[in-house]
């Protein structure tokens, strides 16, 4: 056993020698290059621009950006991808800048890069980390074969607030699940070879909080207490810092009343002093100029301010560029923090192997070769197809036969311009599948019946919002009554309607914050008119973001959530409506019953005067009008089958802090399908010197039982999952009973309880 343990050390000291022989000559060759540079070229070295809004239409870099390449003034590009347009770039700055010095480039590569997969919220629902790390690899191949290094993505911010457009963006409310996928998601982009050239470095953001927005509006104030942070919000980011993430970016809100772009408390003292982050931290767009706005100074003082505080590159606004020298000058910067920043994105250029190969991501073959192949085509079929959640199917409507005749009803039903979702940079909408090629893709023995039934909306004023980067909303040429005439005649003559409902693309995505989160009402309309007709009613939802549904759950016999699930959406959901895949997904987020409960989280504190369900409402923490409830729980979705869990059986009734807590339960497929479920097990700390939550999710598990099949499912816990921030914000443990719950949502669980003692 000794033995074993020594040879344990031996290697892991021997991996540390090896890890600093490397630090140590990266170290080296940054210091070498670094004396030569000028200051100019330093802080060029912090400015990262894009040439032309984004993404390059017309010339491959716009004027103003050539010349300043040439000059060794620009450290990276972003809006550019395809191996001629990079090569073109690397070009100027290799063979045209003083110190041939190579540029990174990046790009917003969120779910995917060319083969999209499901947005992020709905990633997250397949709770398969294995799947959301696959769905990154591809995308890491992908954009590395079209010249890229670097991706905008994780973005992992915790989000409460289903108003919020960029809910969409991110893992839904949980810190736990959010932790995991953050660290799935950087090993899918980073490998573990960053100088792979089909590995790209990973950016998790938005440092820190952007997710928890006033209000749900857009770029809104944040305020709240550090131990909320700590314990709810900052979990994810952190993950990715452990899991070796390459660089951050910082978030446009304030932390703590200062801008998170230069808030030295969050990029210096708990990014690298706590949480040991190595890599380099990015703005986000202009966000260190927007601290002018924010009320901080003019770009000078803000520039000033931001890189002290620890931000090492500039993100379009080009305040490092223009205002550093002048400062340092003046005083106002030391010119040991223009070279912390500098060497900081120097070593990612390093760690990428772009200083032994600048042209290493640039290879004029792969596109064709590794991008949209059928194996990457095949796998965002397979993902999306896990990313939908069931949320209703009264008397089995669903799956469907393959035979007779569908009514396929509603403005998504046949509609490529918004598969794909929000962030679909490189994405071409005119290569996804739609519902309608789907459905004969996967039953071509049955009868399409088709009609549009409605606009996705006939607000104009709101449609011209959505549409501001390109039409997703098309006012059709019939009046609204004569398209929801056409369909009511449409459903009549089939013998199932499936409705497409939901919103476009960009009503959910940056800048896209809603007050109101129904379906617009030209599609409650239809949907009303639809149930109407008596026939059996299969509402297909595309959303960005929970919406409000509570008449659909009381009113329509099935509902698939199907989010936006990507390039092969339409052959998965059709593989879904069909019973080809059983649904597995598990939501993320709560689905409130009406945007006045919002923030509504499973995760909630008890207050001094909890709710009681059905219970007297006088002089408890409820409303007049609605109960506390959402419509569907965290960690909710049906299958075509349904599971059992058997009481929870638990290896101990008391735990010394040194041991481990079996807790297992049987799992029993009690209906007619195969099928997969996720088994959650959640704790409470029933007494603790800081109020803890009413259930927090602590492990999961996913298991696939054969129809009449039962599995014993068993969860270890040991003290570390046992933990809370206090008042200190020191991780501790406290002696006590704990609540102990299983079940296949938050909401329907069995329960037990056992203790902790203090030793
Ligand atoms: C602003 C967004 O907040 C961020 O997520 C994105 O990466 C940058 N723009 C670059 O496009």
């Amino acid at each position: 056993m000794k033995g074993i343990k020594n040879i344990g050390i031996l290697i892991l000291s021997s991996a540390c020698l090896q890890l600093s022989a490397q630090d140590a000559k990266m170290n080296t060759y940054v210091s070498n290059l670094m004396s030569r540079m000028t200051l100019e070229e330093k802080i060029g070295q912090l400015n990262l621009v894009t040439p032309g809004g984004g993404v390059a239409t017309g010339a491959v870099v716009s004027q103003g950006v050539e010349d300043n390449i040439r000059k060794g003034l620009v450290g990276g590009l972003f809006g550019i991808y395809g191996p001629e347009k990079v090569r073109k770039a690397q070009d100027l700055a290799v063979k045209n800048s003083r110190l041939h010095i190579p540029l990174i480039f990046g790009l917003d590569v969120i779910h995917g890069h060319k083969t999209m997969f499901p947005i992020p919220l709905g990633l997250s629902c397949t709770w398969d980390t294995a799947l959301i790390e696959k769905s990154a690899r591809i995308a890491a191949t992908e954009a590395s074969a079209d010249g890229l290094n670097w991706a905008f993505s994780p973005m992992v911010d915790i989000a409460r607030d289903p108003r919020w457009g960029r809910i969409s963006e991110g893992g839904g409310e949980d810190p736990y699940l959010g932790s995991l996928i953050a660290k799935a998601m950087v090993r899918g982009y980073q490998g573990n070879d960053l100088t792979k050239n089909n590995t790209i470095m990973a950016c998790v953001k938005h440092f820190a909080l952007y997710g928890a927005a006033e209000a749900g509006r857009e770029y809104n104030t944040v305020d709240m207490s550090r131990i909320q942070m700590y314990q709810y919000y900052l979990p994810p980011y952190k993950a990715a810092v452990d899991a070796g993430v390459g660089s951050v970016m910082s978030s446009f809100n304030v932390v703590d009343g200062i801008p998170a772009t230069a808030n030295k408390w969050l990029l210096t003292d708990l990014l690298r002093k706590q949480w040991g982050f190595k890599g380099f931290v990015v703005s986000d767009y202009t966000s260190v100029n927007e601290m002018t706005a924010h009320g901080m100074g003019d770009l000078q003082t803000v520039s000033a301010l931001a890189l002290k505080a620890g931000l090492d590159m500039d993100m379009v606004g080009e305040g490092f560029l223009t205002t550093l020298k002048k400062s340092l000058s003046e005083g106002k910067i030391t010119q040991a923090n223009i070279d912390a920043a500098c060497r900081r994105i120097l070593e990612a250029k390093y760690k990428l192997g772009l200083f032994d190969d600048p042209y290493r991501y640039i290879t004029e073959d792969r596109p064709a070769k590794e991008i949209m192949t059928d194996e990457t085509r095949a796998a965002a079929r397979e993902i999306a197809s896990h990313s939908f959640v069931l949320l209703k199917n009264k008397n089995q409507v669903l799956p469907l036969k393959k035979s007779g005749t569908i009514a396929l009803i509603g403005p998504l039903a046949n509609n490529k311009r918004n598969m794909l979702g929000t962030w679909t940079i490189a994405g071409d909408f005119n290569k996804s599948v739609t519902i309608m090629e789907g459905i004969k893709n996967v039953a071509s023995g049955i009868t399409i019946k088709y009609a549009k039934g409605a606009n996705i909306t006939d607000d104009t004023t709101f449609a011209k919002h959505v549409n501001a980067l390109g039409v997703e909303v098309e006012t059709d040429a019939h009046t609204p009554q004569e398209l929801l005439n056409e369909a009511v005649a449409t459903a009549n003559q089939s013998d199932v309607v499936v409705a497409v409902l939901g919103e476009a693309a960009d009503m959910a995505g940056e800048s896209s914050s809603r007050s109101d989160i129904s379906l617009p009402e030209s599609q409650q309309n239809l949907l009303k008119a639809l149930v109407k007709t008596g026939k059996p009613v299969v509402l297909v939802l595309f959303n960005g973001r929970p919406l409000t549904l509570p008449w659909e759950n009381a009113n329509v016999p099935a509902i698939l959530d199907v989010w936006f699930g990507g390039t092969e959406a339409g052959n998965a959901i059709a593989d879904v409506l069909f019973g080809n895949y059983n649904p597995s997904g598990k939501l993320t987020t709560t689905f409130p019953q009406s945007v006045g409960q919002i923030p509504l989280y499973y995760n909630h504190k008890n207050t001094g005067r909890p709710y009681e369900e059905n219970g007297p409402t006088k002089f408890k923490s409820d409303y007049l009008d609605i109960s506390n409830d959402p419509v569907y729980p965290f960690g909710y979705g049906l299958s075509y089958t349904t599971f059992s869990y058997s009481d929870i059986h638990l290896n101990k009734s008391t735990i010394k802090p040194s041991e481990t807590l079996s807790i297992s339960t049987t799992v029993t497929n009690t209906g007619n399908y195969d099928g997969e479920e996720t088994a959650q097990l959640y704790i409470q700390d029933v007494a603790a010197s800081v109020t803890q939550p009413v259930k927090e999710l602590k492990k999961f598990q996913k298991v696939f039982l054969h129809k009449g099949e039962s599995k014993e499912v068993t969860f270890t816990l040991n003290v570390n999952d046992l933990k809370f921030y206090n008042s200190d914000l020191k991780m501790i443990y406290e002696p006590g009973q704990f609540n102990v719950f299983v079940g296949g949502n938050s909401r329907d669980v069995k329960q037990a309880s056992f203790s902790l003692t203090a030793h």
